[in-house]
């Protein structure tokens, strides 16, 4: 055997060994045993590239789960968890402790965020952060002497994760599936009607509702953003019943949009923001909420009362400092407006696209983009095994094809990965 062939060999029996010791041992993310017969096993990224264990290269049309803004491979942020872990990885935070990189990246996102929202406590990831908003929802209105006030209205389509609460406010029925009952206190309204969320918050008694949680844009549904005076809409019945209003922005923080928040592009300020995914890249885990003087000021009054809800992680101080570092990154390579531009230049490529007869919408914000192609048709789901095929990893739900390249990426990177995204429909819908 020639040394390459010997070489391709190795890699293969590598990949092929670790492909069974998977299926014999892991249990993945909403595992279906037929997904993981030939797993894409990863192994480098670098920038908005990947390569699997064979060297196989792929764009990264998806920022892995919409999360890896700032590209992959960069060394600033395995500095940043280095010199933490090797000067304090982790340190309790509970109780009359904190650290110094948890402190600073609260006062910073504190900076960052809208009006006055401007006080924090860190989660592990989405779904903890939504579960922290609604349990904080709860706790504000029953200190506020209001306990019947415990409702949580939220909007078909939307993902909010998969704890209890989360995935009792999630608005896709599949997440439902086996895992009944739900808990009570949660209901749904259609996405994108402000009138339908009124009549739900009156028929359901507004002494009763919470809050409502939507997402700016709607992301795993397949990138919906809403009709231009839906959030101001929304912010006014909020106002007008008594109900805080919740931005999922586990997807849309960060400059994903091209704004740092997706809710700035209405002028709105919601009273918590549920924030993840884009804070560290997902370079480690971390997620929190942002919320309101006011709610803040209700916690301070009622001195006596603890809010009882931790989590060992929260303010863990090497993934605070990793949020730090690329917090730092996002700003010093501009890389919020770059998500605008690139949106534009994303949007643009795919604009053929639309005058293909089996193209239902095109729709995108920022470097959040989907093609809809006609219900039935199979499309997005063919086209995905294809786009893989050539080189490109994206992502579909239903009849939706999705594009999320990381904000960092170069115009080359976006124009191939459009190039195949176009090719790949077309060579499986015509
Ligand atoms: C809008 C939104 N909220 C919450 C979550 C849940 O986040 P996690 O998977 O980190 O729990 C997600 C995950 O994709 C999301 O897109």
């Amino acid at each position: 055997m020639t040394e390459p062939n010997r070489r391709a060999g190795a890699v293969a029996e590598r990949s092929g060994e670790l492909a069974a010791l998977d299926r014999a041992h892991q249990v993945h993310p909403q595992h279906l045993d037929t997904d993981q017969g030939q797993p894409v096993i990863l192994a480098r990224g670098q920038g908005a590239v990947l390569w699997d264990v064979d060297g196989r290269r792929y764009l990264d049309g998806m920022s892995c789960l919409w999360n890896v803004n700032v590209g992959h491979g960069r060394r600033e942020l395995a500095e940043a968890a280095a010199e933490q872990i090797g000067t304090l990885a982790f340190a309790n935070n509970y109780i009359g402790f904190s650290n110094e990189p948890a402190t600073r990246l609260a006062a910073r996102l504190a900076e960052l965020a809208p009006g006055d929202l401007n006080h924090v406590f860190f989660t592990t990831g989405g779904g903890e952060s939504n579960e922290s908003a609604f349990k904080l929802a709860r706790f504000y209105w029953s200190l506020r002497g209001r306990p019947e006030k415990i409702k949580i209205v939220s909007r078909l389509g939307g993902y909010h994760g998969v704890g209890m609460g989360a995935m009792a406010a999630t608005g896709l029925p599949a997440y439902w599936t086996h895992f009944g009952p739900l808990p009570s206190g949660f209901c749904q309204v259609p996405p994108m009607s402000a009138e339908a969320l009124e009549a739900k918050i009156v028929a359901e008694g507004p002494d009763t509702v919470a809050a409502f949680i939507a997402e700016p844009v709607q992301g795993v549904a397949g990138v919906l953003p809403p009709p231009p005076d839906y959030f101001p809409a929304v912010r006014a019945i909020c106002d007008r019943y008594d109900v805080l209003l919740i931005a999922d922005e586990v997807i849309t923080g960060f400059g994903r949009t091209g704004r740092y928040w997706g809710i700035e592009h209405w002028n709105v300020v919601p009273d918590i923001i549920a924030f993840a995914k884009g804070v560290t890249s997902g370079y480690l885990p971390l997620g929190g909420i942002i919320f309101s003087d006011g709610i803040r000021a209700t916690m301070h009054a009622a001195a006596q009362d603890r809010f009882m809800h931790a989590y060992t992680s929260s303010g863990h101080a090497t993934c605070c400092a990793v949020g730090l570092r690329n917090l730092e990154i996002i700003d010093q390579e501009g890389l919020v407006a770059r998500a605008a531009v690139s949106g534009r230049r994303v949007d643009e490529a795919l604009a053929p696209l639309a005058s293909k007869p089996y193209v239902v919408d095109r729709r995108g914000l920022g470097l959040m983009a989907a093609v809809e192609f006609r219900a039935g048709s199979g499309i997005a789901g063919r086209a995905l095994a294809e786009a893989r095929r050539r080189g490109l990893i994206t992502r579909s739900r239903e009849e939706h094809l999705m594009l999320a390249p990381p904000l960092s990426s170069s115009d080359a990177e976006l124009d191939e990965m459009t190039d195949i995204f176009n090719a790949a429909v077309v060579a499986v819908a015509g």
